[in-house]
């Protein structure tokens, strides 16, 4: 552990001195040049805040209900793999983090515990219906996609969240020029293993579908009755397409920039998707929140819900689980704090007025008499 943290940023700072740079710059790197890693974050600083004033409220309530799982607040723990790069217990540390502050952690297929142990942890540090949902790749073997997806409901989990951005890996450059390809010995995706019958000891790859459509999606609603959200859906026409094809939610994500280079922030995205699903279907928004400012700019414009990735990687790295525990009880001081500041009692009275773009052309500041001294506002005599 090294200082003190005060912002997600801290964290950041804490994580690179920490962590071997391969594994920093694995976390924080996204593909080609970056330019979606760094319009995530830019997205949110561009739009202002406009508040209410004097309709005090002494307590807010932060807590929400998404697709049948309940989480104190609406900061979710978006998947990432490979925890155990960061911190021996990996995971596990995530886990009961999440579960001790009643966050909803999306556990990653990639991760370097098997689900079933994570669930586990999670239950022996918070209560019994904990929210953990799975991240699935959707394998070209539907069999080991089944298999995934029965692993996953064995463990507990109450929802899927299929990305579908990636059909093939995302270029990143950093990760290349360091020569970071595979796990370090000792770890492995321990989701894939065993996955079929017979096959005592042998371990996966992660395959990437190129050949993934919306028929596998129809295949997936056939075998599963746990709710389905789509991540990585960024079109308005792929938005309505989930909504026909029986799709339970969204998480507009670009992957955090690591996938398809100069696609535009989510944020940024979000009106269109809002208004392409037409309010039948919850919209979770991930990419660049760092603050419980962002956190509310996103929400008030129609988000369910946000998810963060990189802090979560960060946090573990620099603490552990009790790292991930100050990283989620400062986003949620922030988001209390910028709620209250909104004049907001709870996240229903977050409403898209409250966020504004600057709309400046020039500014028309007042006709300056003759004689004026506008540094001190009074007349020069
Ligand atoms: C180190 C790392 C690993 C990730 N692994 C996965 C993954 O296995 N599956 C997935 O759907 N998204 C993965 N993501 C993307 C995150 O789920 C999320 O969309 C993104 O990190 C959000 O942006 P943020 O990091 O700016 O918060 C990963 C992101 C990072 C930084």
């Amino acid at each position: 552990m090294s200082g003190v943290q005060y912002t997600v940023h801290d964290f950041e700072t804490a994580a690179r001195a920490e962590l071997d740079p391969v594994y920093a710059d694995f976390i924080a790197g996204g593909a080609r040049d970056e330019i979606t890693v760094r319009a995530n974050e830019a997205a949110f600083g561009r739009l202002q805040l406009l508040p209410r004033v004097l309709r005090g409220s002494a307590v807010r309530e932060l807590g929400i209900s998404l697709l049948g799982s309940r989480a104190s607040l609406p900061v979710l723990i978006s998947p990432t793999a490979f925890h155990k790069l960061v911190d021996p217990e990996g995971e596990l540390a995530t886990a009961r983090a999440a579960a001790a502050a009643g966050a909803i952690m999306i556990v990653a297929m990639a991760s370097t515990v098997a689900v079933g142990e994570i669930a586990d942890a999670a239950r022996a540090a918070g209560d019994d219906d904990v929210p953990l949902w799975f991240q699935l790749y959707i394998q070209p073997d539907l069999e080991i996609t089944e298999a995934l997806v029965r692993r996953a409901t064995d463990a507990g989990c109450t929802a899927l969240v299929v990305t579908v951005d990636s059909p093939v890996l995302g270029a990143g450059e950093r990760n290349r020029r360091n020569g970071f390809h595979d796990l370090p010995p000792g770890l492995r995706c321990e989701n894939l293993v065993d996955l079929r019958d017979g096959e005592r000891g042998h371990v996966r790859q992660i395959a990437m579908s190129p050949e993934l459509n919306w028929e596998h999606i129809d295949w997936l609603r056939g075998i599963t009755s746990l709710p389905i959200l789509l991540k990585g859906v960024l079109h308005p026409e792929d938005a309505r397409l989930a909504v026909r094809h029986g799709v339970d939610g969204l998480l507009l994500s670009n992957h955090g920039g690591r996938q398809l280079d100069t696609v535009p922030a989510t944020l940024e995205l979000l009106p269109e998707i809002l208004a392409a699903v037409e309010g039948r279907i919850p919209v979770v928004l991930d990419g660049g929140v760092r603050r419980g400012t962002d956190a509310v700019k996103a929400l008030a414009l129609g988000a369910s819900a946000v998810g963060i990735g990189r802090p979560v990687m960060w946090a573990l790295a620099e603490g552990g689980e009790k790292g991930v525990r100050r990283l989620l009880d400062l986003l949620r001081d922030e988001l209390d704090d910028t709620l209250a500041l909104c004049g907001a009692s709870g996240l229903a009275d977050l409403t898209p007025d409250l966020v504004r773009v600057p709309a400046w052309g020039p500014v028309p500041g007042p006709a300056l008499t003759p004689g004026a001294d506008r540094r001190f506002g009074g007349v020069v005599a």
